[in-house]
């Protein structure tokens, strides 16, 4: 497999690496990142609910390959993506973020496209002789589906198909019901720190019990950890639970409600059932979810009956924009929907909790008083991984910072 990580494995090795700091502070090597990794990988972009009707778009911007795009269903039902670029000269065709259209017109002299981005009108268009319309289409974009999720590819023929890129990683949610999820809560943030370092917080679970000592004060006990694996440039993580616990109060009555919520340890025999194979694979009793670093930067966790996706935006060497949706199983039961409002308030703490060091961790690395980070390979093998995998992408591209 091309551009799989040549660094070490987790579990493997002296059970220390040294990662270092200067690919998370340079922005040289983000210069890099922007040509090697982002325009060379898939990218998520959406959900296909979200584009549910023909006609229905969306434009995102994407800061660190440079690009903007919009994703159109199209009146066929066809999904396709487009570069938001005007052929006439290069204005932005769609301007807001989503929408539903049968043309876009651009603003600038109305060059008009339909929604397979076939350019259609020109206004006065005699006055520039004989114009090959057919060739002045919107730049389309590779466009795929998984599990629900549109990803992008800005080569519109990629060498890999989202398939073999997402490799087996791909086949592990197989079957978990995504449709079946709806929107709790959506929370943005542009954090000042290199998308690297911010990611590093969310794919280790060595600080729960300092980081969330307020939110999840006692689940964590017991010498619980995280499984860790790679897939190739991709990693996963399995969490599990302290089942010492003893519910709050409100913890009580909440998962007493039937809640297929965050932070259950157990979960109904329904949820149970429909878990994909691929999903707590050691089969453990206190597992309560999978996490999957969709490489570069789309996290995905899947619990029963909920889901968390984050997408870190780089936007420079210094700086992300972040998003995250959490979804619950849709139902109709109003008390289990109270007990889900009850996760929805603490999955908010808990990453609030994961954004309380984010920015400082960057700021002390831009001082430049540490060389490397020191990991332990058994809890934190998946960040050398990731900056690993990183690299050797900017490294096939022509010199590594590092
Ligand atoms: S730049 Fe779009 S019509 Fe001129
Ligand atoms: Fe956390």
């Amino acid at each position: 497999m091309p551009n799989e990580g040549t660094g070490p494995q987790p579990g493997g090795g002296s059970g220390v690496e040294l990662v270092p700091v200067e690919p998370n502070i340079s922005s040289d090597y983000f210069e890099r990142e922007r040509h090697a990794v982002f325009r060379n990988v898939w990218l998520k972009v959406a959900r296909v609910e979200e584009l549910a009707a023909p006609g229905d778009y969306l434009v995102r911007e994407f800061a660190a390959p440079r690009a903007s795009l919009v994703v159109v269903r199209g009146a066929d039902g066809v999904l396709r993506a487009f570069h938001n670029v005007c052929r006439h000269r290069g204005n932005c065709v769609v301007k807001g973020e989503r929408g539903s259209a049968r043309n876009f017109v651009c603003g600038f002299h109305g060059w008009t496209y339909d929604d397979r981005g076939t350019l259609g009108h020109v206004p006065l268009e005699e006055e520039f002789g004989s114009l090959d319309k057919e060739a002045l289409g919107l730049l389309p974009v590779a466009l795929d589906v998984w599990e629900g999720f549109i990803f992008v590819h800005l080569d519109p023929e990629p060498a890999e198909s989202l398939e073999d890129y997402l490799g087996e990683v791909g086949s592990l949610v197989r079957g978990f019901p995504f449709g079946e999820m709806e929107l709790a809560g959506h929370w943005t943030a542009q954090i000042d720190s290199n998308w690297k370092t911010f990611q590093d917080a969310f794919v280790e679970a060595y600080h729960v019990a300092t980081v969330h000592r307020r939110s999840i004060p006692d689940y964590r006990k017991g010498p619980v950890k995280a499984d860790l694996e790679t897939f190739g440039r991709h990693g996963n993580l399995t969490f599990y639970l302290d089942l010492h616990h003893e519910p709050t109060p409100a913890e009580g009555w909440a998962f007493q409600a039937g809640s297929l919520a965050f932070l259950r340890g157990e979960s109904s025999a329904p949820a149970r059932e429909r878990r994909p194979p691929g999903l707590n694979r050691a089969r453990k009793d206190n597992w309560i979810f999978d996490e999957f670093l969709v490489f570069p930067n789309f996290h995905l966790f899947v619990g029963d009956g909920w889901v968390l996706c984050h997408d870190f935006e780089p936007v420079s060497a210094h700086q992300t924009d972040w998003s995250v949706r959490y979804y619950l199983q849709r139902t109709d039961n109003p008390v289990v929907r109270i007990a889900q409002e009850y996760s929805k308030v603490t999955m908010r703490d808990t990453i609030r909790e994961d954004l309380s060091t984010i920015e400082s961790t960057h700021a002390a690395h831009r001082s430049g008083v540490l060389p490397h980070m020191v990991l332990s390979s058994e809890l934190e093998g998946l960040i050398a991984h990731h900056h690993a995998v990183v690299d050797g992408y900017v490294e096939r591209a022509g010199g590594s910072a590092a």
